[in-house]
């Protein structure tokens, strides 16, 4: 259906698509990364964004730049850097705070200070999400955020949000952890002084420290098979007693095939432990 509809419109916008599918078809060749990346629409809409500029820059169609990919080094590493543009939200898929909130939690032994990790947190909104969580659970607690986008560690560290930004988050969290100045939301001063964020690229090294929860979503589709799967095994062995790895639920199949162990935490939610722990 959904492939249906994007393929319909003239020649022009048949043309475009096609053009899309040869770029993602050229990712999956080169990193392995097409297959994963052929379904969100946004993927599609930036790929097509990058073709139309090469096109214009070489007097090309798009479906011409995307015939040449092979070939074009440059015009591959655009889109690849397109793709690592970070698309976040905050409270993004409830069903796994809530999960967090009313089964992880309850289960850790209450005096145990939480440490938390945002494995590729683009611009922080996981990273005070789970903060948010944790403080209004009364728990004691720090939460590390990790992106290889300097721009995005920046901006998560001024932890300055539009209005829109928030729009999931449950109004009780906007109320008690962000202040409204000048139009725009800050993230107040008691979360962020036990919420941290490092520029780090996760392929080179991952954050050490007994992590009970770890958040490695809408990550993997950013990362070749071989190394995704070797950045997840290694946070999941950063893991302490008791920890788990959230991702997102299209990316389970890809944890499982990297030989993590899957947990269910309920009947929607399902995380993950290092092997053998
Ligand atoms: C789509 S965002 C996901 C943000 C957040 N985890 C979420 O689900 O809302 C993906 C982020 O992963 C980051 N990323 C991609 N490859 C990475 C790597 N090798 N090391 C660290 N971060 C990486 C990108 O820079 C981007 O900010």
């Amino acid at each position: 259906m959904a492939r249906s509809s994007r393929a319909g419109g003239g020649p022009a916008a048949r043309s475009a698509q096609r053009a899309v599918d040869l770029a993602l078809a050229e990712l999956q060749r080169r990193f392995g990364l097409g297959r994963s990346l052929a379904a969100p629409g946004w993927v599609r809409e930036r790929v097509l964004a990058v073709l139309s500029a090469v096109a214009a820059r070489h007097g090309v169609s798009p479906l011409a730049a995307a015939e040449r990919l092979r070939d074009d080094r440059e015009a591959i590493e655009e889109i690849v850097s397109a793709l690592r543009v970070g698309e976040t939200r905050f409270y993004r898929d409830p069903i796994i705070w809530e999960a967090i909130s009313a089964s992880v939690l309850p289960r850790l032994p209450p005096d145990l200070p939480i440490a938390g990790l945002s494995a590729g947190c683009s611009t922080g909104e996981e990273a005070y999400t789970l903060a948010m969580v944790l403080a209004s659970a009364g728990r004691r607690f720090s939460v590390l955020g990790v992106d290889r986008a300097a721009p995005a560690i920046e901006a998560a560290r001024e932890g300055v949000y539009s209005a829109e930004a928030v729009d999931q988050l449950p109004p009780s969290f906007v109320q008690r952890y962000c202040e409204e100045k000048g139009g725009a939301l800050h993230v107040g001063q008691q979360l962020r002084e036990v919420v941290s964020f490092e520029v780090c690229d996760l392929v080179h090294a991952v954050p050490s420290g007994g992590f009970q929860i770890i958040f490695f979503k809408n990550v993997l589709l950013y990362l070749a098979e071989p190394a995704g799967d070797a950045v997840a095994r290694r946070l999941a062995a950063e893991l302490g007693p008791g920890g788990l790895l959230f991702s997102a639920a299209s990316e389970a199949p890809r944890l499982c095939g990297a030989g993590l162990t899957p947990v269910k935490v309920n009947a929607h939610v399902t995380a993950f432990r290092a092997p053998g722990a």
